[in-house]
């Protein structure tokens, strides 16, 4: 029963994701050419979308290390026999290391920007980390078509 759960939690929260980066980056990037002030919203929109990312990790680990059927945990001959099947490789390693190095990306970015004293730096700093950690995401998202494709959005 918490396996359909928490599947369906994490393939939406692509979407909290996604749609959260695009509207972080779309206003760093105005903050950053623009040369605006950093607001509280600016400050809030950044906690949001780490906080998305810091859930969207939990739920994976949840899936990857107890539910899931298809990682090392569930396997027979653990991680060295999901490199013989691609699917269960992108989900035993690609999937995971590439949303963890988004996830750095997106720490080391808000961490960065925190630290600039002044606006333009600090939208730099976000906008920067955050196309970074979208690049990384779009790859690694099993989109449907894609031999380990799932659908958009899933239902239970
Ligand atoms: C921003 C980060 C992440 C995003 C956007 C993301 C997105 C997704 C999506 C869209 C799926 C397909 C869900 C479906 O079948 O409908 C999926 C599956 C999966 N993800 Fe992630 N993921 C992220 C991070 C992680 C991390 C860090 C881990 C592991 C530590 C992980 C482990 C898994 C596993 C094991 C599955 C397959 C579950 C199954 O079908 O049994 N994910 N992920």
């Amino acid at each position: 029963m918490a396996y359909p759960v928490v599947l369906v939690l994490h393939s939406w929260g692509r979407w909290a994701v996604v749609v959260l980066c695009l509207l972080a980056m779309g206003k760093a990037l105005v903050g950053w050419l623009g040369g605006r002030e950093w607001t509280r919203a600016d400050q809030r929109l950044q906690l949001l979308t780490v906080s998305a990312f810091d859930t969207q990790m939990l739920l994976g680990m949840v899936l990857y290390f107890v539910l899931s059927p298809f990682t090392p945990h569930a396997l027979d001959g653990g991680f060295l026999a999901s490199r013989a099947i691609p699917t269960l490789w992108f989900f035993s390693f690609e999937h995971p290391a590439t949303m963890l190095l988004a996830l750095v990306c997106v720490h080391a970015a808000s961490a960065l920007s925190q630290r600039a004293q002044r606006p333009v730096p600090r939208h730099r700093a976000w906008a920067l980390g955050l196309l970074l950690a979208m690049v990384l995401v779009v790859l690694a998202i099993p989109w449907p078509g894609l031999p380990h494709g799932r659908s958009l959005f899933r239902g239970f």
